[in-house]
């Protein structure tokens, strides 16, 4: 029988920003399905992590499997972002501002034809709530409009693997409630794995079955 591989496997990652070591020898294990917190204080190398496991930017050393693929090495991007399963929401909500809200959802979908692809975005903007908004432009969105597009674009294509950066800063605290119930529900009818970074305990047991602490460059378990 061949073991089903994790979803997400990190072997001694190393990430140097000038002189300072971000981190150091980090390793993660995430499997299918699973949702893993990353709590940590600002500066503690949280952006700089998802970076490294969307394959935005290379390590300095370690590796990054994904499905059992090779995905990152020292110095080198193996598996380039779009090819890894994989869906972003970053720390602001970071929607292209000369697309709207339909553009932005429609640009995360590979493969599909076009009525496929115009479908798979009005039913995107229907699962966040967001029914006829499709026509709008980030600056005609609200704050929590604008981060249920970002979550609408990094579902769209299926991933395997959602990353999330601080998804809800600045959200007032019932929209903030309002999100964390939407990404648990959506999250759980795709079945994607999770990595779910936050300094807001509260975020993190809310939506993670595990919650792990970035520290001096390397994961803790917290519970
Ligand atoms: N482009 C860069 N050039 C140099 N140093 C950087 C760069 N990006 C980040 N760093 C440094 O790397 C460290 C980790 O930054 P990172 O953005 O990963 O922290 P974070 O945990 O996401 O913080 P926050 O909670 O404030 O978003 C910090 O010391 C930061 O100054
Ligand atoms: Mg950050």
């Amino acid at each position: 029988m061949t073991a089903i591989p994790d979803r997400l496997r990190v072997r001694d990652l190393v990430r140097r920003r000038d002189a300072r070591i971000v981190l150091d020898g980090l390793a993660l294990d995430v499997a299918p399905a699973e949702r893993v917190a990353v709590l940590g204080p600002s500066g503690s190398g949280k952006t700089t992590l998802l970076r490294l496991l969307a394959g935005l930017d290379a390590p300095d050393g370690g590796v990054i499997e994904i499905d059992g693929q090779v995905a990152s090495t020292a110095g080198r991007v193996r598996l380039a972002p779009h090819r890894r399963g994989v869906g972003m929401v970053f720390q602001s909500a970071a929607l292209w501002p000369h697309m709207t809200a339909a553009q932005n959802i429609g640009f995360a979908v590979h493969g599909r034809s076009a009525p496929e692809t115009r479908a798979r975005i009005v039913e995107m903007l229907a699962r966040v709530g967001l029914e006829g908004m499709g026509e709008r432009y980030p600056d005609q969105l609200s704050g929590g409009e604008a981060r249920r597009v970002a979550l609408a674009r990094a579902l769209a294509g299926d991933p395997r693997l959602l990353l999330m950066d601080e998804p809800l800063t600045s959200l007032d605290p019932a929209l903030r409630a309002d999100m964390l119930d939407l990404i648990d529900r959506m999250l759980a009818a795709c079945r994607a794995s999770l990595v779910y970074v936050t300094h807001l305990a509260d975020e993190a047991d809310r939506l993670a079955g595990r919650v792990v602490e970035l520290d001096a460059g390397r994961l803790r378990p917290v519970r």
